[in-house]
């Protein structure tokens, strides 16, 4: 769709097109296209009341919160995202807007499988913006942080997240010198809905809490200060229907806590708090500095323990990277997108009952 103005790109919040609310004549809702639709954050964005109207991208997994929006099936390793160019280019006349959430999120995989998805395939969704005439929302991750120049330490070359890391960093550049008006929503580790915790799958955070809070974890690995921080999934599906409806198309916004995350003690009285209501006594396992672990502490554990153990000791090296706590926006999420305060904890305790009594 054409494009009738255009702020700059900002470096905080780009002013927004048409006095806000996207694409047409001022009041009109945006026609967003949703990548990603059937993951974790596609499915909390379909949630939300009162949203745009939406296209929804299929994959291979059905989309039951699509309702009566129309879904098109795209992949984003393929040309034209495997359409047809009389379908691309009727895609492209209806869309004004792309909230671009399709990645592969797995971790430990070879950094060949990151790059055709999560790179290539946003390549794609730049080419079909500058096409469409669209603005861009990107769901990036909070751990790019861990890579940054500023960063206080490089990021081991084994690191669990590290291959995913770089993807999602690398498809960042390849928006940003794509000359596409874009924001870059970079959020942490998603819990589950901050009031109901539900999500439509369990996530690293519900399984790994799941664990330790079974008393399984011989010990907990966390670098000393730092933050546990995790975010509702619908506080990040706030901010990025905030971003449509204003018709921003500029800034890069951090969707976590910083200084207000819990720490690693706040967060093992949630799973105390959290097995003590399910009528278990939980002893918190020691917290020893991943720094100093013995050479074959995790080594010596369990098979699964010591995967466990490993991506813990992983996830907190990120973190440690970013400085011990990770770069917020909150504040101007708040301010600029009126996205509620929610205390993290109650959050947490809330995916974990949910969890616990849905996923098994
Ligand atoms: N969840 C988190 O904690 C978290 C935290 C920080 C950042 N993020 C970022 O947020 C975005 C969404 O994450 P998520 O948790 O919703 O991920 P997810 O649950 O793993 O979902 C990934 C989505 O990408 C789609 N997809 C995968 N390969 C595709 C392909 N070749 N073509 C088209 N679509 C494809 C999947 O579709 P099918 O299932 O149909 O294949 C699915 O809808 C990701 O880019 C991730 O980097 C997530």
């Amino acid at each position: 769709m054409s494009r009738t103005m255009s702020s700059g790109n900002g470096g905080n919040g780009g002013a927004g097109r048409n006095g806000g609310r996207g694409e047409g004549a001022p009041g009109a809702r945006p026609t967003v296209l949703l990548t990603g639709a059937s993951g974790v954050v596609g499915r909390s964005l379909l949630r939300e009341q009162d949203g745009p109207r939406f296209v929804v991208a299929t994959h291979s997994t059905p989309v039951p919160e699509a309702g009566d929006a129309r879904s098109v099936r795209l992949d984003m390793t393929a040309e034209r995202f495997g359409l047809e160019e009389d379908a691309y280019a009727a895609l492209a006349a209806e869309v004004d807007v792309v909230i671009h959430s399709a990645g592969l999120t797995e971790w430990g995989l070879p950094a060949g499988d990151y790059r055709r998805i999560n790179v290539e395939g946003t390549r794609r969704v730049a080419e079909f913006a500058e096409r469409a005439d669209a603005t861009v929302h990107f769901i990036s991750t909070a751990f790019v942080a861990a890579l940054a120049d500023t960063a206080p330490v490089p990021l081991g070359p084994d690191n669990v997240c590290r291959n995913y890391i770089s993807s999602k960093r690398e498809a960042e550049h390849v928006l940003r010198d794509s000359g596409v008006p874009h924001t870059v929503f970079r959020p942490t580790n998603l819990i589950g809905d901050s009031t109901t915790g539900w999500t439509s799958q369990g996530q690293i955070v519900q399984l790994m809490s799941d664990w330790l809070g079974r008393g399984r974890a011989p010990f907990l690995p966390a670098h000393p200060g730092i933050r546990m921080d995790f975010v509702s999934q619908d506080l990040l599906s706030r901010a990025v229907l905030g971003a449509v409806e204003r018709g921003d198309d500029g800034g890069e916004f951090w969707v976590t806590y910083g200084p207000e995350a819990m720490d690693v003690e706040d967060c093992l009285r949630v799973l105390v708090k959290h097995a003590a209501g399910r009528g278990r006594t939980l002893t918190p396992p020691p917290v020893v500095n991943a720094d100093e672990l013995a050479a074959d502490a995790i080594a010596n554990a369990s098979p699964r323990a010591r995967s466990y153990l490993s991506v813990l000791r992983d996830v907190s090296e990120v973190t440690r990277c970013s400085g011990g706590v990770l770069p917020t926006s909150m504040p101007e999420l708040r301010e600029r997108y009126g996205v509620p305060r929610i205390d993290d904890t109650a959050a947490y305790l809330a995916s974990l009952e949910y969890a616990a009594d849905h996923l098994g």
